[in-house]
């Protein structure tokens, strides 16, 4: 754990990448795990830990402070499906096809991907019969993955399974992580383990939600217990020195509400690219690592909250109905942060088989298949998968052509 007492009461957290002081600046409450859908006649206890965040005063990295055990988040009936959006079915064909084009040009390439889920992104090496391995803790979607052709372990990557890997495949020239090393509080042991695994002129290439988005659009239901860290330009190059890497690239990505993705190669292999310093530039200039500047960001997601669930308790009171859209894991800070129960959002609809019929963690709002969501529709639907909101309401045209209103609350509150 990041957390530890002090003889003043005020308990101090150390960064988990470097060993410095973590200033926190957030605290989002008591949160079950996010991803936890409760079966209804199970009336179970729920594990609850405590949500809060701050930024390293020496490396700027924005972590939580207190950790999730892994084996807790990441089980058998792990229900997230990466496949379950069109737009990410094609950014993660679109992403493979650039890895092959870019980097694995050589005679027989290797690529390892650390977290991939149902195989999104590996079905398409698998297509062209490149070499390829996914690791993958979470059973069933691991099961998933392996319908479709997809080589996979039911692991989790670290250091000692990735030297494992290196004896019997030998080097690889791309390892590539989505939405996923931001859920590794122990990322040490995976960037050693990148280390050995890696040939030498090979590259980690990752992606994940950027935390100058974050700050930007007051998305704080980033934060939840999959999400550890919060990485920008300026801690991730830190971090990337600290094992022998250099951040040779950065990428902004549109998906996910804004993430970066970061190429790491050894020192020395690879010239970074301009891109590099600019972003840092800019994050400096924005104060993204300081921790006023993210005290802010604290005071507008409180201003978020406030009115959100006065929205929430208004249309309540004049009688109108709301129900909600997407089951997401960001939307367990949105619930259990606000308060927002069934007496709020009567339920919510989402199109994951694994989470309808069951309850929300901790807010306990029963989960509709997204079928259902049909005449009679709402009068309100709140948009927790927000960062499908193209997708989503393109799909569901006709609940605002008969009147409906979608409730959006990033960056602000809004009806539209
Ligand atoms: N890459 C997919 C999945 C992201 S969800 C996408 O972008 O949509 C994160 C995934 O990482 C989960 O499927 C989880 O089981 C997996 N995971 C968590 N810790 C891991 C580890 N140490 N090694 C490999 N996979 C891990
Ligand atoms: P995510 O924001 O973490 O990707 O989660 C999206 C959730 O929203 C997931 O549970 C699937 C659900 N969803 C729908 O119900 N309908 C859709 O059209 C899309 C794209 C997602
Ligand atoms: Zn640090």
């Amino acid at each position: 754990m990041g957390r530890q007492s002090m003889s003043t009461d005020l308990p101090e957290a150390f960064c988990q990448v470097c060993g410095g002081s973590v200033k926190e600046f957030l605290d989002l409450g008591r949160q079950p795990l996010s991803d936890h859908f409760l079966s209804p006649e199970q009336h179970e206890d729920e594990y609850f830990y405590q949500l809060a965040v701050g930024v390293c005063q020496s490396c700027g990295m924005v972590q939580a402070v207190e950790q999730v055990p892994r084996e807790l988040m990441f089980r058998e009936d792990y229900p997230y499906y990466s496949s379950g959006s069109q737009v990410m079915r094609e950014h993660f064909t679109r992403t493979a096809e650039d890895l092959l084009e870019q980097e694995l040009t050589g005679p027989s390439p290797f690529v390892v991907e650390v977290g991939c889920n149902d195989g999104v992104m590996l079905r398409r090496m698998a297509r062209d019969g490149v070499h390829h391995l996914g690791f993958e803790p979470s059973g069933r979607v691991a099961t998933t993955a392996a319908s479709h052709g997809v080589q996979v372990r039911t692991e989790f990557f670290d250091e000692d399974s990735a030297s494992r890997v290196r004896t019997e495949h030998g080097p690889a020239n791309v390892i590539y992580a989505a939405n996923t090393l931001c859920h590794i509080p122990y990322v040490g042991s995976v960037l050693r383990g990148a280390e050995t695994l890696l040939a030498e002129n090979g590259v980690f290439v990752f992606e994940d939600p950027y935390v100058g988005d974050i700050v930007a659009k007051n998305s704080f239901d980033q934060i939840y217990d999959e999400h550890f860290y919060f990485f920008g330009a300026t801690s991730v190059r830190a971090m990337a020195r600290s094992h022998h890497m250099e951040l040779v690239d950065v990428k902004r990505l549109p998906v996910h509400g804004g993430e970066i993705r970061y190429t790491l190669a050894r020192q020395g292999e690879r010239e970074p690219s301009p891109a590099v310093d600019e972003l840092i530039g800019r994050e400096q200039r924005e104060g993204l690592t300081d921790h006023s500047v993210l005290r802010d960001f604290a005071d507008r997601v409180h201003g978020v909250r406030r009115d959100l669930t006065t929205l929430l308790r208004d249309l309540r009171d004049q009688g109108s109905t709301v129900a909600a859209y997407g089951a997401t894991a960001k939307s367990a800070t949105v619930t259990n942060y606000c308060g927002i129960g069934p007496d709020l959002v009567s339920s919510v609809y989402d199109s994951t088989p694994a989470k309808q019929g069951r309850l929300t963690p901790g807010a306990r709002l029963p989960v509709l298949p997204s079928e259902n969501f049909g005449p009679p529709y709402p009068d309100y639907a709140l948009l927790f998968a927000w960062n499908h909101a193209e997708e989503i309401m393109a799909r569901e045209k006709e609940f605002r052509a008969r009147g409906g209103r979608w409730i959006l609350y990033v960056p602000k509150v809004q009806v539209i």
